[in-house]
């Protein structure tokens, strides 16, 4: 099995791009199906979710490649609107498909998505929102059978701001008649780069970004360039990194408002901080602090995706940083592996207490799941010694290329593939 190798103590310093967004990408390869044509998108990271997006826009009729660095899909000669386990199987945000798929075919059929790697992710919220659209939804034999031959658009109220319930909500309103309102919508900002592709291919959206949104549903649509907005966790692992190795890095490409909380932790740790127009530089000495209390939430809190990186940021730091996990049941799989490389963390169900200590040694550890994997990575830069993590195909969803980034920051790291 693949495995990444790091030498940890040294500095990190310089200049890095930022990937452009997962969590923004894989929405918008869904909702490519909404418009029977071509979307061209810039900056869209090689991810293995990438490709298993690719896989199933394939598999329904769809064209989709890389020309050069641009990822370039014609969803025209759309054939089908079904989705076998095994694809539905390789990553979570597979479910968002439903609501494109429905609004351009009126039918859908898949099974669950993947991943329960965080504890029990269900999708109730989506098919309620979906089921509030006029859509009916049956399940049998594990297979979900979704069929609306006339959706219509109206309020919706989310329970609780889940932000793929409110993505799979947008897609589908999309294909019904009139205006859809959604209250108490997630408010992430990869909801609003998902608003800006629609409006660029023809869709009416507004409100992305706030907890209001309204889509007028049924409008033509036409081809479309878009570029991917950049990855705000992929900013929090190297700004993780660099706190806990210490150094200067300058981040560029990336929305310093959209890690606001995260930069708030490092710099109550005693990192500094400096944020401009697309761009943000952290400079810290490697002796860090306590940052107090740190509690996930919905955004505009601090994001759950950020929890695992930032822990392992404050391993050796003086004192103890108390996290309370909001957002997912089992979000701590990765304290076990941290735990051999040293460091002293307690766990009470959502609680987290972290107590510094004065050295992490180099370990043998597996990535658990994508962000877990990459608390590795941050911790293996601060550790004494040699870290070899393995399962590092949990990494490789989420991350384009960390060796190669965290190397051009003078990391002592390699990939040994096999
Ligand atoms: C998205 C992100 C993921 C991030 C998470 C929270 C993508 C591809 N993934 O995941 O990286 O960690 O947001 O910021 O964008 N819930 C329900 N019923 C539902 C849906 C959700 O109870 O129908 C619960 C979940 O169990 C969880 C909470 O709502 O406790 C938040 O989940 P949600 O915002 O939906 O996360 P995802 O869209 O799965």
């Amino acid at each position: 099995m693949s495995h990444i190798t790091i030498q940890g103590g040294r500095r990190l310093e310089g200049a890095l791009t930022v990937q452009g967004a997962k969590n923004s990408v894989l929405p918008i390869l869904a909702a490519t199906i909404l418009h029977p044509g071509r979307t061209v998108l810039r900056g869209c990271p090689r991810l293995s979710d990438v490709e298993a997006s690719i896989r199933i826009l394939r598999h329904l009729g769809c064209l989709a490649g890389w020309e050069g660095e641009e990822l370039v899909v014609d969803t025209g000669p759309m054939s089908r609107g079904d989705i076998p386990d095994h694809l539905m199987r390789e990553m979570r945000s597979s479910v968002i498909f439903l609501g494109a798929i429905l609004a351009r075919l009126g039918w859908a059929e898949m099974s669950y998505p993947g991943g329960c790697e965080l504890g029990p992710r269900p999708i109730d919220l989506h098919l309620a929102a979906l089921r509030q659209l006029g859509a009916e939804l049956k399940e049998e034999g594990g297979r979900l059978l979704c069929g609306a031959r006339r959706m219509t658009g109206r309020e919706i109220a989310l329970s609780l701001p889940s932000v793929g319930a409110t993505e799979n909500a947008i897609l589908a309103a999309c294909g019904a008649e009139g205006e859809t309102i959604l209250f108490n919508a997630a408010r992430e900002p990869e909801i609003a780069d998902l608003q800006d592709f629609l409006c660029a291919m023809g869709c009416k959206v507004r409100g992305a970004g706030s907890s209001t949104v309204c889509v007028m549903g049924r409008q033509s649509t036409h081809d479309a360039v878009h570029t991917v907005m950049p990855d705000r966790i992929a900013a929090a692992t190297y700004l993780s990194a660099v706190a806990a190795a210490g150094g200067q890095v300058e981040l560029l490409g990336v929305d310093y408002r959209h890690l606001s909380t995260v930069t708030a932790a490092l710099h109550a740790a005693g990192c500094q901080i400096t944020g401009g127009e697309g761009r943000i530089s952290l400079r810290s000495d490697g002796a860090l602090r306590s940052a107090g209390t740190v509690r996930t939430a919905p955004y505009p809190g601090f994001p759950t995706d950020a929890q695992a990186v930032v822990m392992a940021a404050l391993l050796r730091s003086q004192g103890a940083t108390v996290f309370v996990e909001n957002i997912f049941e089992n979000r701590y799989r990765h304290v076990d592996e941290l735990r051999r490389m040293g460091a002293d963390i307690s766990v009470a169900d959502r609680v987290a207490v972290v107590t510094g200590v004065p050295r992490l040694f180099g370990a043998d550890v597996r990535a658990t799941d994508l962000r877990g994997g990459a608390a590795l990575l941050v911790a293996g830069l601060a550790a004494k010694g040699t870290t070899r993590i393995g399962d590092i195909y949990h990494i490789q969803r989420g991350y384009a290329d960390p060796v190669g980034d965290l190397r051009a920051l003078g990391a002592e790291i390699s990939l040994e593939e096999d």
